[in-house]
């Protein structure tokens, strides 16, 4: 009976929830459009580049983001760039995309080698006195100050403590909400609700003193330029069309989004990079080697980067097997044809990186780990619609630059100075929340091992 309720409350999420990673594969290798019921939509799951492409860019006009999935994060995210639509998202984008261009985020570069140089240093502390660290913990730590820092520089430090202290909270929350089949609005007293309210108050409170601290500075005239961070970038910004700025509220939501956009994914990322160079030593020493050439074995800057491609290789690699957004969907604006499959009106169309990075057809031993299949001109890379970790067309991720040019600026300054090794052999499993975690602790033992 249990089973009967869920299957009908939840369509193929019943069957999904056993083994979700493991059944999005199979089904992926059943056809181009495989149908997948989630809840009371009809859902089809596709899986061929030239499909997704149709959908996230040649028809783009007909999908949007009502989905479930992002009704479960609209209560935190509200309308920012990441959940909202139409002609209201392409404004927003117009006015955010610029201060996200490769040579604007390179700008944010010392305060993202700042925050790595206090990581490693944590970690070298770690070693000396033969402690572990938890990587996920300290990944989750690094990115999330990089991302506010960059959002608000110095303004930040007094509630550090009280955002490190809700994040977790609202992260877990909404795993709740994004898996369960019934979300509640914010107001009704569910447990689950009740501990995400104050969790959501609380950073609201912080970020309207943030922006009404900022628009005063900025009226008075005394914000610098080291104070030029992505908060001023972002109210300055006109739109090029219309000449208009963003609202208090409209900046709340953006904040909002890249603060929760931008931490938990890259931190996923860099967790399963120190996994997978447990499972490949030769390669860390490769990268350690790389580093020697190019920077003489100091840790990386911003300007250094170029000259790690075998870094940035590792870091794509990473990607592909084990991408954060490991799902994500939209709905039919109207009907559609996906080779032969007839998509209406109110359908879902859902993409799985995860299992599309893993098919035969489009990778070649897909399980394997080879970062070469990234170096410059290699036939497995020229599809973009075949590698999907920031997703790809207009609503390709804002953050991808600003996400690689971290990773690479994090895993190079720490591999300059030690060389991390798991402490515990047992296997780590992709974990499929909001995002792709480990199924445990990441958890280091660290070798000092200066390069200079
Ligand atoms: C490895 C790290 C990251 C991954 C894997 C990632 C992945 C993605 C994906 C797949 C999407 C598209 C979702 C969809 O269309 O349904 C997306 C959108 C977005 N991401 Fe990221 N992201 C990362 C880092 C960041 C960072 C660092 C920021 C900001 C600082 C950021 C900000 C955004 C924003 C604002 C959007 C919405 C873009 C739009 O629709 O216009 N992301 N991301």
């Amino acid at each position: 009976m249990a089973g009967l309720l869920a299957r009908l409350i939840g369509g193929d999420l019943a069957t999904l929830a056993h083994d979700p990673l493991g059944e999005f594969c199979r089904r992926s290798r059943q056809g181009a459009v495989v149908p997948l019921a989630i809840g009371f939509h009809r859902g089809h799951l596709v899986s061929d580049p030239a499909l997704i492409r149709h959908v996230l860019l040649d028809n783009i006009a007909n999908y949007d983001k009502r989905t479930p999935a992002f009704d479960a994060v609209r209560v935190v995210l509200g309308n920012g760039l990441l959940t909202s639509g139409g002609g209201f998202w392409r404004r927003q984008r117009r006015i955010a995309q610029p201060a996200f261009h490769g040579e604007s985020v390179k700008r944010f570069g010392p305060i993202i080698s700042r925050m790595a140089a206090e990581c490693a240093a944590n970690w070298e502390a770690a070693a000396r006195q033969g402690d572990t660290v938890d990587a996920c913990t300290d990944m989750m730590k690094v990115t999330l100050r990089a991302v506010a820092e960059t959002l608000f520089g110095d303004d930040l430090a007094a509630s550090a403590d009280e955002i490190n202290r809700v994040f977790p909270t609202i992260l877990a929350c909404l795993a709740a909400r994004v898996s369960s089949p019934v979300r509640p609005p914010l107001w009704l007293p569910t447990a689950n609700n009740r501990r995400l309210r104050p969790a959501v108050d609380a950073l609201d409170a912080i970020v309207r003193r943030l922006i009404a601290a900022r628009r005063q500075r900025l009226a008075s005239n005394e914000a610098d330029e080291g104070q030029r961070d992505l908060l001023t970038t972002l109210m300055a910004a006109r739109d090029e069309e219309t000449g208009e700025s963003m609202s208090d509220a409209q900046l709340r939501d953006e904040v909002m989004t890249m603060m929760i956009a931008g931490h938990e994914t890259t931190a996923n990322a860099l967790s399963w990079l120190w996994v997978l160079l447990d499972r490949h030593p030769g390669e860390l020493e490769r990268l350690r080697a790389e580093l020697v050439t190019a920077t003489g074995g100091q840790p990386p800057t911003v300007d250094d980067i170029g000259r790690l491609p075998r870094l940035k290789a590792v870091i794509q690699e990473t990607l592909r097997l084990y991408p954060p957004v490991w799902m994500f969907d939209r709905r039919a604006l109207g009907p559609d044809d996906l080779a032969g499959t007839r998509v209406a009106k109110g359908d879902l169309v859902i993409f799985c990186p995860y299992a599309l990075h893993r098919l035969p057809q489009l990778w070649s031993d897909p399980e394997a780990f080879r970062p070469e299949r990234f170096e410059p001109g290699r036939e497995e890379q020229k599809n973009k619609f075949a590698y999907l970790p920031f997703s790809a067309g207009p609503r390709i991720c804002l953050g991808a630059s600003f996400a690689m040019i971290e990773s690479q600026i994090i895993v190079g300054t720490i591999l300059a100075r030690l060389r991390p090794r798991l402490a515990d052999p047992t296997p780590v499993e992709p974990q499929p929340k909001v995002t792709l975690r480990t199924s445990r602790p990441v958890v280091l033992r660290l070798e000092p091992a200066p390069l200079a």
